[in-house]
């Protein structure tokens, strides 16, 4: 919390530490008001929410609703039988052309996002019961009252003991097609179908993603929560949203309406996931959540644990902490709450399993070697040099091997050091909480012809604007803005050792990546 809190960090979403068999590693809950042994208790939890209360910062649980874990209390009953009152708790469907002696098809083409069949045969019961992810994480039916009854209590149950809110795990997930019909197969620019990594062929998800019901819920949830707030814990408790959407204007429709809110921050994933540094598409998709959200308030985000990490997907392999210097400017220097993930601040390094036997993760089982699965971006996090990175002691093995970076990658080589991306990332965190144009102001594009620098101007009442550029090529480039109304002067706040400290924005030089950040005088 202390290494948290010298960061500048002030909340943390913890990915689900409730008890669970751990076949998706936390996601397929067991139970939904305990803290999985492995971790530690409740006591444990209490202590720590107190600790990071202390040190202003708040912890978010992860919810997930979507599905629970087959050994969770209410499938277990559910799966017992057909007259179990838990029964409609579930998925369940006839197969097609079943009878008493044959289970007949799966209802329908439906897929599993980890491959293959979502519809699992339950020989007990004589039905197939609907999973949108591992076999082991049915998906429970939001068609039941009780359903919503239930995930209410689990939630007041956490916002009771003090959590800060939750970032709701699949969230557009939470209902399908109730004509259960068939998912329309992509084409790819031949025309033709093709199979993706599980070797299934590829499909689109009209019919389970994205369907209107999840909005009512959302409703739901945020003025249930919204009730909780409290003087010991005061102010909003905040709903996030794992909100993978095709474009701006469903990203839009997450946050509600003032008489309807839903969530406070659905994470805008366009954005984030260009997975290129392609001035264009980063200067269109950052200004369509400035202007398309209805100014709510956008949650950038560039990196998860479901994903490879930044050096995979944005890095050459020549420049990746140059380029991490770019991909962090993009994401603090812009209006919106930034959202980033463990490590990315010492720049750690995606670390797939090399040898299919060493795969923990079940996804990377069945796409190997297409998909590796997301091992490589969940090892432990880098302290030091030391063995095991300091992540825990020596002789023993981690769950997940330390990347051999760790030796120059680390907390230890890169705090306190004027030039490390740790320092980079803690000088933006702070500019973002200590001015008020970089803070809050809004988000204008400059010099938007420029296909190799993409620049920017914070701008808000009272305050000086900020002008920020960035160099998204390994060359040397030189910008020239202006701004109405303004002299050009500039006072330099942050930038890379490669840019020169400009006296006027007419004349902004960048090296290779390089950032220059100043306020207009
Ligand atoms: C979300 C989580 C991912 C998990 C899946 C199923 O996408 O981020 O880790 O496997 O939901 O719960």
């Amino acid at each position: 919390l202390d290494y948290l809190k010298d960061l500048g960090v002030d909340a943390i979403w913890l990915s689900p530490c409730y008890p669970s068999p751990q076949v998706d590693f936390g996601y397929d809950i067991s139970d939904y008001k305990n803290i999985d042994p492995q971790y530690g208790t409740l006591k444990d939890f209490d202590h720590l929410v107190a600790e990071a209360e202390k040190r202003h910062i708040r912890i978010l649980m992860d919810m997930v609703m979507n599905h629970t874990s087959d050994k969770h209390e209410w499938f277990v009953q559910s799966r017992s039988s057909r007259t179990n009152p838990y029964r409609d708790w579930y998925m369940w469907q006839d197969g097609k052309g079943e009878t008493a002696t044959d289970k007949g098809q799966v209802p329908n083409n439906w897929q599993s996002d980890f491959g293959h069949s979502a519809w699992e045969w339950d020989e007990k019961t004589r039905q197939y019961y609907y999973h949108k992810f591992y076999i082991q994480q049915p998906d429970v039916n939001w068609d039941n009252p009780k359903i919503h009854e239930a995930f209410k209590d689990i939630i007041g149950f956490w916002l009771k003991r003090g959590v800060g809110g939750f970032r709701f795990d699949a969230i557009t997930t939470l209902y399908e097609d109730p004509q259960l019909r068939d998912e329309d197969i992509v084409l790819d620019k031949d025309g033709k179908s093709y199979l993706n990594a599980y070797g299934d062929i590829a499909l689109n998800d009209t019919r389970t993603n994205n369907l209107p019901g999840t909005h009512p819920v959302m409703q739901e949830m945020r003025a249930w929560s919204d009730t909780f707030n409290s003087s010991k814990f005061p102010g909003t408790r905040v709903l996030i949203g794992e909100t993978y959407l095709p474009n701006i204007g469903e990203l839009a429709k997450q946050y509600g309406t003032p008489d309807k809110p839903e969530f406070h921050l659905p994470m805008d994933t366009q954005v984030g996931f260009i997975n290129k540094l392609d001035v264009a598409q980063f200067r269109a998709k950052l200004n369509d959540v400035e202007t398309g959200v209805n100014g709510n308030i956008p949650l950038l985000v560039f990196d998860n644990h479901d994903n490879a990490r930044l050096d995979a997907r944005y890095g050459d392999g020549v420049h990746d902490t140059d380029i991490q210097r770019v991909i962090s400017t993009m994401l603090f220097a812009s209006r919106g709450t930034a959202l980033f993930y463990y490590g990315d601040e010492i720049g750690m390094k995606t670390t797939p399993p090399t040898r299919k036997e060493d795969v923990k993760d079940p996804v990377g089982l069945t796409g190997w070697p297409k998909d590796k699965g997301r091992d490589g971006e969940r090892t432990p996090m880098q302290w030091n040099a030391g063995p095991n990175a300091g992540f825990t002691s020596a002789g023993v093995t981690p769950w997940l091997p330390v990347p051999p970076t760790a030796a120059t990658v680390n907390v230890k080589a890169e705090e306190g050091q004027p030039d490390s991306l740790f320092t980079w990332y803690q000088t933006l965190i702070r500019l973002k909480k200590t001015n008020p144009a970089f803070a809050h102001g809004d988000n204008l594009m400059l010099d938007t012809s420029n296909m190799k620098v993409l620049s920017w101007m914070r701008q808000t009442s009272g305050a000086p604007s900020v002008i920020v550029s960035v160099n998204f090529t390994a060359d040397p480039q030189t910008v020239s803005l202006s701004v109405p109304n303004a002299s050009g002067n500039v006072k330099t706040l942050l930038k890379t050792p490669n840019a020169t400290d400009p006296t006027s924005i007419s004349q902004i030089q960048l090296g290779t990546y390089g950032v220059y950040i100043g306020e207009l005088q």
